[in-house]
């Protein structure tokens, strides 16, 4: 098989009265390149820990993850390597993400030294300048440090270094929920691009259904450390049958004012249902 395979994944943490928290109950997914799917579910439902679990950065306590036919968890060598590298992450907040004592230029040079793509510091300097070009920045803020930069544009530079080292999939955890709406759109429209440019394959963790239905293919809905719903997104979204991903639909916010009210109706109505239940 190609891509990343994620089988029947079961993570526990310590509980705080003692015993075991399960977070993830037998979760399955797989993203191949080229394609985008989403992940989506409230906070706490386990998507980090299931994006941790898939990079191989924390060991489910069982179920497996799959890179390319090899096992994640005991790949060693260059399976790992290659794994480390075709594998990149974006994490939420690009204020924490990026070390602040490094200049741009080593922070999106990095992964060419570790991986040894490139060594000469003078092409690689020339591979940076490119890799900012393609992320919309100009070349001379290589020589800055994070802190010159707004959220939108670290962003732009954590994207930059994870496509340095020519990742075949990106793992977006909620990049864009720290920026503000404007700033969102121009990153999501990056990573629509380079989607297209070099067939990524993209998992793309997001509270918003608004972004979810603009970029993926398909989507999973996380509920509770189990996925509810899975499909193609406009399946999934054009006929919600859980009433999880229902209540998520009913809570984004509608560009359209029509939708907006019908969307208002409907949760008063949840909300008399609701309390006609009470006992
Ligand atoms: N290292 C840890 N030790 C103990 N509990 C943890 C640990 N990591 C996560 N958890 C718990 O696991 C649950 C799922 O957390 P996780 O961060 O995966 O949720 P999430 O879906 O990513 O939420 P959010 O949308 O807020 O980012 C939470 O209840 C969290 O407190
Ligand atoms: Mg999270």
């Amino acid at each position: 098989m190609t891509g990343l395979a994620v089988t029947d994944l079961c993570k526990s943490y310590p509980a705080a009265g003692g015993g075991r928290r399960e977070v993830l109950k037998g979760v399955s997914l797989r993203i191949d390149k080229g394609e985008c799917v989403g992940l989506i579910g409230e906070s706490g439902s386990g998507k980090s820990t299931l994006i941790r679990c898939a990079l191989g950065l924390e060991k489910p306590d069982s179920g497996r993850v799959d890179y390319e036919g090899s096992f994640v968890h005991e790949a060693t060598g260059p399976d790992l390597l290659l794994f480390r590298r075709e594998v990149q992450i974006v994490f939420q907040d690009p204020f924490a993400s990026l070390n602040p004592r490094m200049t741009v230029e080593e922070l999106v040079g990095e992964g060419l030294l570790v991986h040894r793509i490139e060594p000469s510091r003078a092409r690689r300097r020339a591979c940076v300048a490119e890799l900012l070009g393609r992320v919309g920045l100009e070349a001379d803020a290589m020589h800055r440090y994070p802190r010159a930069f707004s959220g939108g544009q670290r962003q732009r530079i954590a994207i930059a270094r994870a496509l340095a080292v020519s990742p075949r999939i990106l793992v977006c955890d909620e990049p864009v929920s720290a920026l503000d709406v404007s700033v969102q759109a121009q990153v999501i429209n990056l990573l629509a691009d380079m989607r297209s440019a070099l067939g990524l394959g993209i998992l793309f963790v997001a509270h918003d259904i608004g972004v979810v239905r603009y970029l993926c293919d398909s989507v999973l809905v996380l509920a509770e450390g189990r996925v509810v719903e899975e499909g193609p997104t406009e399946t999934v979204f054009g006929d919600p049958q859980h009433d999880y991903t229902r209540a998520l639909m009913a809570a984004a916010p509608v560009p359209d004012p029509a939708e907006a009210k019908a969307r208002r109706a409907l949760r008063r109505q949840q909300r008399e249902a609701a309390r006609g239940s009470e006992p």
